[in-house]
């Protein structure tokens, strides 16, 4: 399995990845959402505000991951972890894990200090991430599930409060996917 950067000619692929993981996974409704919530993150955010990867087996994506900026008050270099999926088929066999370990790799060599995500403590406590009071850092829009807002620091042992107001891209400035 190859975990890179995803080139545009992939958006379409990655798109299908994410429509029919979810799909399969969460159902219909939710694998539209996400499908286009990634593919949208991909192609409006600024360059500098958005990284993708993939990881492939030999021609087959099987797997991709989406980070999108935030912007804590502090001016904290920041990312946010969403979405990310597997392919059905794939799962199950570290694919996943070893996606997100690389990415965060190369975001802490491009100077990430911090990563947050939204999702199962459980699943994403395998790969470092810990629950994060919104006292601790604030999350961009109103937590519908607030158990599910996580964090880790990739510079530190653990995420320093900072206050105030955290901004996302717009592709993630959606209160219904919160
Ligand atoms: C979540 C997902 C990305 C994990 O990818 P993966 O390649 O299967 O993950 P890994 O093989 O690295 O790890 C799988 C392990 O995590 C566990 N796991 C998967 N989802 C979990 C969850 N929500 N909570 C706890 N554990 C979970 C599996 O049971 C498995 O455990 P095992 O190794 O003891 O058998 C993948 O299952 C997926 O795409 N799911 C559908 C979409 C989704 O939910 N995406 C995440 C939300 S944005």
């Amino acid at each position: 399995m190859k975990i890179k950067q995803y080139e545009t000619s992939q958006l379409n692929d990655i798109k299908a990845l994410f429509k029919n993981t979810f799909t399969d996974s969460e159902g219909e409704t939710e694998g539209k959402m996400v499908s286009e919530l990634a593919y949208e993150a991909l192609t409006t955010s600024d360059g500098k505000d958005v990284y993708g990867f993939v990881a492939m087996d030999g021609d087959t994506l099987a797997g991709s991951i989406v980070f999108t900026r935030l912007t804590p008050a502090n001016g904290a270099e920041a990312f946010l972890l969403s979405p990310v999926a597997v392919s059905t088929s794939y799962q199950k066999q570290g694919v996943g894990s070893t996606l997100i370990n690389v990415a965060l790799e190369v975001l802490k060599n491009e100077g990430v200090e911090l990563v947050f995500t939204y999702g199962d403590p459980n699943y994403y406590g395998r790969v470092s991430f810990k629950q994060i009071s919104e006292d601790v850092v604030k999350a961009p829009c109103k937590l519908s599930f607030p158990e599910g807002w996580l964090g880790q620091s990739l510079v530190s042992d653990e995420v320093s409060p900072i206050e105030g107001e955290t901004g996302c891209v717009a592709a993630m400035n959606k209160p219904e996917i919160w």
